[in-house]
């Protein structure tokens, strides 16, 4: 039997993301085995896999901090190089261990089936036994030989298993790591899965899960009563609780709008930022017990003292806690007030998440159309893909009639550099020429247009416009989902 490793397990040992794996596998370049991929394949693809060579996964990782919650505070212990240094060290040794144990253990059971077999001649020749020893002699010369690249593949699997437990989900499938003191829920909402949680903070019980393998550790005392039998059956709050192993979790998620609760929550502004004359950032921060659950591509209506307006959130769900929205300036009295400036900690409420357009669960490749505005919801979807890692590419073309429009291109082009599945372009175009610049720039995808899933969030003269260009262009009609602004 081979030794297998999950995907997200894989995809980390040798420094991709899943989300290359998975293409890999689609074309054939890598089988699987339950869904799992054998050491000896991976290492097939990838000969030279070292502990140093995550730069991919660091810069995956750097954009989802970014996203993600507040860093939390990194345990006491010695300086984090000498920790890794000992660490790889051990794990090294830990490796190059059970590979000796695993081949002598091979060895013990091959020699029982020749003893057996001598037992049962009446007579063992010199020569036999001579055959014997030499075959023992070989077997023991051959652990020492064995090649030294599994060896640092499996000391680099240990090494990750101590830095960060990996988790899997039932009945979903799904999996993501828990790294530094994070608790479960913090871990699992960073990596883009839609856990039930209420509080954050052991009073509400939402957040229950069970234990189907491996060890916990409690982080914080709570509140909230399990009762004896849920805790014989291994139930535990994933706000409360951080893993000590690799873990089997049973646990709900929300998996369609209508499983999110409707929330009207009092935020404080954090700060109003201006990106140029037409368009301002909001930040809002909700009270650490009452974080909205949303799913990317959704909306909430927005109240400031009597007036009222519907905005697209822009940031990752995985944060519900800092939220933000992108302020296109016009008319309205609400957004007058935005642009004028909002003192910080004054109080703006929330009433959401609203809406249906949200990402399909999906691996195909997906193309992202935005006008100007349109991008807030492109961006939260497009944090929410990072932090999933499982979509093979995402494509972003940006469309605007100023170059005020492309108010966040820093942001595309420092994705772009950091991602090798991730492309943008920026299009300033008036709506006269708009027929034009998108034939070119459908013309210019040589991708296979059928299996990409396409999100619209632009002005309704936009979305009529690019829907026949794009069935024109091969993409699938029922694959395209668009959301006016
Ligand atoms: S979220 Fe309320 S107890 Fe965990």
């Amino acid at each position: 039997m081979p030794q297998l490793l999950s995907l997200s397990r894989a995809a980390r040992l040798v420094g991709t993301t899943r989300a290359t794996l998975q293409t890999q596998i689609r074309n054939s370049a890598l089988t699987t085995f339950e869904g799992k991929i054998a050491v000896t394949d991976l290492l097939r693809l990838y000969p030279h896999a070292k502990l140093e060579n995550d730069e991919m996964l660091e810069r995956v990782e750097n954009i989802k901090a970014k996203t993600s919650p507040k860093n939390r505070e990194k345990p006491c212990l010695p300086s984090p190089e000498i920790l890794a240094e000992r660490l790889t060290s051990l794990s090294y040794e830990l490796a190059d261990a059970k590979q000796h144990l695993r081949h002598y253990h091979q060895c013990g059971e091959q020699l029982l089936e020749k003893i057996k077999h001598f037992s049962n001649q009446d007579h063992i020749s010199k020569e036999s036994l001579q055959d014997l020893l030499c075959w023992v002699q070989q077997e023991m010369q051959q652990s020492l030989d064995k090649s030294d690249a599994k060896t640092r593949l499996l000391a680099k699997d240990t090494f990750l298993r101590m830095i960060a437990a990996h988790v899997k989900i039932i009945p979903s499938g799904r999996e993501f790591f828990i790294e530094g003191n994070a608790s479960l829920l913090e871990s699992a909402l960073k990596s883009g899965i839609h856990a039930n949680f209420g509080c954050s903070s052991g009073n509400c019980g939402s957040c229950k899960a069970r234990v189907v393998s491996g060890e916990v550790h409690k982080l914080q005392n709570y509140e909230y009563d399990l009762t004896e039998s849920e805790k014989n059956l291994g139930y535990i709050l994933m706000c409360s609780y951080t893993a000590i192993t690799d873990l089997v979790l049973e646990m709900s998620e929300a998996t369609c709008v209508e499983d999110l609760p409707r929330h009207t929550i009092s935020t404080k502004v954090e700060k109003t930022e201006v990106l140029n004359d037409e368009f301002v950032i909001l930040h809002l921060r909700t009270p650490r017990t009452k974080i909205l659950r949303f799913m990317a591509g959704q909306f909430v209506t927005l109240q400031l003292n009597d007036l009222k307006g519907n905005f697209y959130i822009a940031s990752c769900p995985c944060d519900g806690h800092n939220l933000q929205f992108h302020i296109h300036r016009n008319q309205t009295e609400l957004v007058k007030q935005i642009f004028e400036g909002l003192p910080a900690k004054h109080l703006v409420n929330i009433d959401g998440p609203k809406g249906h357009f949200t990402m399909r669960e999906a691996t195909n490749p997906v193309l992202f159309l935005a006008w100007e505005q349109g991008f807030a919801p492109i961006k939260s979807m497009l944090e929410h893909a990072i932090s999933i890692d499982t979509i093979e590419s995402f494509n972003l073309e940006w469309f605007s009639a100023t170059p005020n429009g492309h108010y966040l291109e820093k942001l595309c082009r420092s994705w772009s550099d950091a991602l090798d599945n991730f492309n943008y372009h920026l299009t300033q175009t008036s709506e006269i020429d708009l027929k034009y610049h998108l034939k070119n720039r459908l013309k210019s995808m040589s991708y296979n247009a059928k299996d990409f899933y396409v999100y619209i969030v632009a002005p309704p003269f936009f979305i009529e416009t690019v829907k026949p260009l794009l069935s024109e262009h091969g993409f699938t009609l029922e694959n395209i989902l668009s959301a006016e602004i």
